[in-house]
């Protein structure tokens, strides 16, 4: 397992639709392993395979540190509620700002053997799960920030619980 490069905002592949994974191969578990390594080395609370150049329809999220959830070819099931917070995203390094997403998501996914399951999440998890979904249809929370995106401060780095 390997820490990836992290694709940074400007890059187009950030802007591009990841496509459907059809079959797990070695490779695509190297690529989930290497996404874990990657996110957890940078504190982030999730990451889509896109962030590390690989437009495949995988996501990693785990918003406690010691949850980790692979999202495979994950389908937004059912939403309710709204929260506003902070968000960022480790492909917008230094920055964060004002997002409001459902409270409430529930996904259909598949794991690492291609089995369907769903997961539901509410406020962190709910909110990490929105943002790498959006990752895999080329978008990224700074289109959806409310008022200005912000710099961090040192202060915000201690804070910051929900870097993605
Ligand atoms: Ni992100």
């Amino acid at each position: 397992m390997a820490i990836r490069n992290v694709r940074q905002i400007g890059d187009s592949i950030l802007e591009k639709t990841s496509k459907e994974v059809k079959e797990i191969t070695p490779r695509i578990r190297e690529l989930i392993g290497d996404m874990f390594d990657t996110m957890y080395e940078a504190d982030g609370v999730g990451l889509a395979a896109c962030q590390v150049g690989v437009l495949k329809r995988i996501i990693v999220v785990d918003e406690t540190g010691d949850m980790p959830h692979v999202l495979i070819n994950p389908r937004l099931m059912e939403t309710s509620g709204e929260q506003t917070g902070n968000e960022g995203c480790l492909s917008v390094p230094g920055k964060h700002g004002t997002v409001t997403r459902p409270n409430y998501v529930k996904v259909l996914a598949y794991d690492e053997e291609l089995k369907p399951f769903e997961l539901e999440g509410t406020e962190l998890l709910a909110r990490a799960i929105c943002h790498e979904m959006d990752h895999l249809d080329g978008h990224l929370y700074v289109e959806k920030v409310e008022g200005e995106l912000r710099d961090n401060t040192e202060d915000d780095e201690e804070e910051e619980d929900d870097a993605e």
